[in-house]
């Protein structure tokens, strides 16, 4: 399914409508340049979960890990991860990403997963961003 948003506000808006799909146990990785929208989605998956800390990039830390309370989409943890600065997707392995990979109660989504392809479990959701003919338009492409 593809969509196509003109403002940073309505990518948002569309990340907090995709996390009521998601469940626990859900592995989405997200595509696409710097700049895409990668992290403006995942802040408002954040924010449909209910997450009300700021959500930044984990790019030094490589994850980061929130508390969840939702009894109805069966998830008490959201992990973000940043796979940019990585060269090997032993470093993710390093901090323990992939445990959460097989956790039926964490959501795990992941931005430039392309760098860890060989360890992606097959189940992931693949969300792939795209600038437009505007500067602040995107197309987003959710392949499930
Ligand atoms: N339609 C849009 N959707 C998302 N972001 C938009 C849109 N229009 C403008 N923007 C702006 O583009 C930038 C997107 O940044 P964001 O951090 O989400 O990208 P990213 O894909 O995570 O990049 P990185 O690879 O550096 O992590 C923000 O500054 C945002 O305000
Ligand atoms: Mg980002």
């Amino acid at each position: 399914m593809i969509y196509k948003t003109t403002s940073a506000r309505q990518t948002l808006a569309l990340g907090k409508k995709f996390a009521k799909k998601l469940r626990g146990g859900k592995v989405v990785a997200f595509y696409g340049d710097l700049g895409a929208g990668k992290t403006t989605f995942i802040k408002g998956i954040a924010a449909g979960f209910g997450i009300k800390k700021n959500i930044t990039s984990p790019t030094f830390v490589l994850m980061k890990v929130y508390s969840v309370r939702s009894r109805q989409l069966a998830v008490d943890r959201l992990v973000h991860i940043d796979c940019y600065r990585i060269n090997r997707a032993s470093e993710i392995m390093a901090v323990g990403a992939d445990e959460y990979f097989n956790d039926e109660k964490a959501v795990v989504l992941i931005e430039w997963a392309e760098k860890i392809k060989k360890i992606l479990p097959k189940k992931t959701i693949k969300i792939n961003f795209f600038f437009g003919e505007d500067i602040n338009h995107r197309k987003i492409e959710i392949k499930k």
